[in-house]
């Protein structure tokens, strides 16, 4: 396996989707209460203590100004029955929200049912960082549940094997 220092943004691509994640859906709400969201596998754990999270959006999103704005979103850990919902909220769809039950949680943020897990966070940083916004938020409530994670890894949505 040779290393490549000449790459350009396909070739980064490719290799960063060899690195498996999970799936979440990333919810917040505008100033009129209307509910946004889009899928995103840039989540991440970041601290302990205080419980840290972030996630990255693309600048050139039109959730970027809502997400500016709120002072907090939440983080839903999609399981693998959900794999419709991400592929919704991956879309441009007009109303993302309209399939599918889903709750207000504090401060009226989504919460969507069915989920993994759910971490809602207020925002504590953003910081732009090349083409996306770096989100850090502090978890202020979290759900879980033991249904089977939705993962996604080399382009294409997988499901949890068996290490034998
Ligand atoms: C599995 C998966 C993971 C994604 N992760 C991210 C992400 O972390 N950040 C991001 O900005 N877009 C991500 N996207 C793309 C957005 O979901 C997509 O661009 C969506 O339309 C964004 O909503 P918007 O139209 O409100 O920008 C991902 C898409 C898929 C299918």
């Amino acid at each position: 396996m040779a290393l490549v220092s000449d790459f350009d943004s396909r070739t980064l691509r490719h290799a960063l989707g060899r690195f498996a994640t999970g799936v979440t859906i990333i919810t917040t709400v505008d100033n009129h209460g209307q509910p946004v969201g889009l899928t995103a596998n840039s989540f991440n754990s970041l601290s302990l203590d205080p419980p840290l999270v972030l996630w990255s959006l693309r600048v050139s999103s039109p959730s970027l100004p809502v997400f500016e704005s709120s002072a907090r979103f939440a983080v839903n850990v999609l399981g693998e029955a959900q794999l419709e919902l991400s592929r919704r909220f991956a879309s441009a769809v007009d109303d993302k929200f309209s399939d599918g039950p889903w709750g207000a949680g504090d401060g009226g943020v989504p919460v969507l049912a069915g989920c993994a897990a759910v971490f809602e966070c207020e925002r504590v940083s953003q910081q732009r960082a090349g083409d996306h916004v770096l989100f850090v938020g502090r978890v202020l409530a979290l759900s879980e549940a033991a249904v089977p994670p939705l993962l996604f890894q080399a382009g294409h949505y997988r499901m949890l094997g068996e290490v034998l």
